[in-house]
């Protein structure tokens, strides 16, 4: 193994930071790719089909060119979708982001727990089967929302919420049958986290966020126990796969993430 080898992180948007930085907890010293795919973003109003059709062949492309020692999906839609296309065609750890469903209802005391992800990810059979599996005594409420995911791409480029629009998108998992009983909130979105303290002040009391990224980070440390790492740490590369006039403003975010090039596929 190259100790020079990254791990690539790959989302629509600036949504796998949220996970990039728990990454970069664990692991301080791995080098970075993070890929935003603008060109295709957003993910979550599209097909099944155009998913399924996108992700495979543009990370088998990504893996051919940077030569990751692992792949990160740091997207929900993503991996809800393609994730075991993705496995099937590379040889290479890929490790996904779906929704925390599992932790959400071990700690759910009232057994009423909100998955908030994009329209995409809350309707796919994948999510059922997590609900079905570790949270089958629990109310399951879901809630699509393309907004929070604008919301934080804005918020990255250095507009600030406005905390009225978060918290519609929150009361609609509230105001469902049952909502307002809601202890757990799952933010099966890798957007989302970025909008933790928005969320936090608009919630009610007692409601908890649980979301995937410190998992994940566990599981990219298993997956690359023993492996050399570079003595002295790379910058991490930022890749777009569209130029875009806005490259400018999400620089500064994309740096406070420890990504200092940017640059197109
Ligand atoms: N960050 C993505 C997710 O976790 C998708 C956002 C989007 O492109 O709609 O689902």
């Amino acid at each position: 193994m190259n100790a020079a080898a990254p791990l690539l992180l790959f989302d629509s948007g600036v949504g796998g930071l949220s996970v990039l930085a728990e990454v970069r907890k664990s692991i301080p010293q791995a080098p970075i790719v993070y890929v935003a795919d603008n060109g295709g973003y957003p993910y979550g109003t599209k097909s099944e089909a155009e998913i399924a059709a996108r992700v495979p062949a543009l990370l088998g492309r990504l893996a051919e060119r940077f030569q990751p020692r692992l792949i990160v999906i740091a997207c929900n839609t993503a991996s809800t979708i393609a994730l075991a296309v993705v496995r099937a065609a590379l040889d290479l750890p890929i490790v996904g982001t779906v929704p925390a469903i599992k932790p959400a209802a071990l700690a759910s005391k009232t057994r009423v727990i909100g998955v908030l992800g994009t329209q995409a990810t809350v309707r796919q059979p994948y999510v059922d089967r997590l609900a079905v599996e570790f949270a089958g005594d629990c109310i399951v409420l879901r809630h699509g929302s393309a907004r929070l995911v604008e919301i934080a791409e804005a918020k990255l480029r250095g507009i600030a919420p406005d905390l009225d629009e978060v918290r519609a998108e929150l009361d609609a998992l509230l105001v469902q049958a049952e909502g307002e009983r809601m202890d757990q909130c799952v933010l099966a979105c890798t957007h989302f986290p970025l909008l933790s303290d928005e969320m936090h002040a608009v919630a009610p009391p007692g409601l908890q966020f649980v979301d995937s990224g410190a998992g994940i980070a566990r599981r990219v440390r298993f997956l690359t126990q023993g492996q050399p790492w570079p003595e002295t740490p790379l910058p991490g590369r930022a890749i777009l796969t569209h130029e875009s006039a806005d490259m400018v403003a999400i620089a500064p975010s994309l740096s406070q993430f420890g990504l200092y090039q940017i640059s197109l596929l």
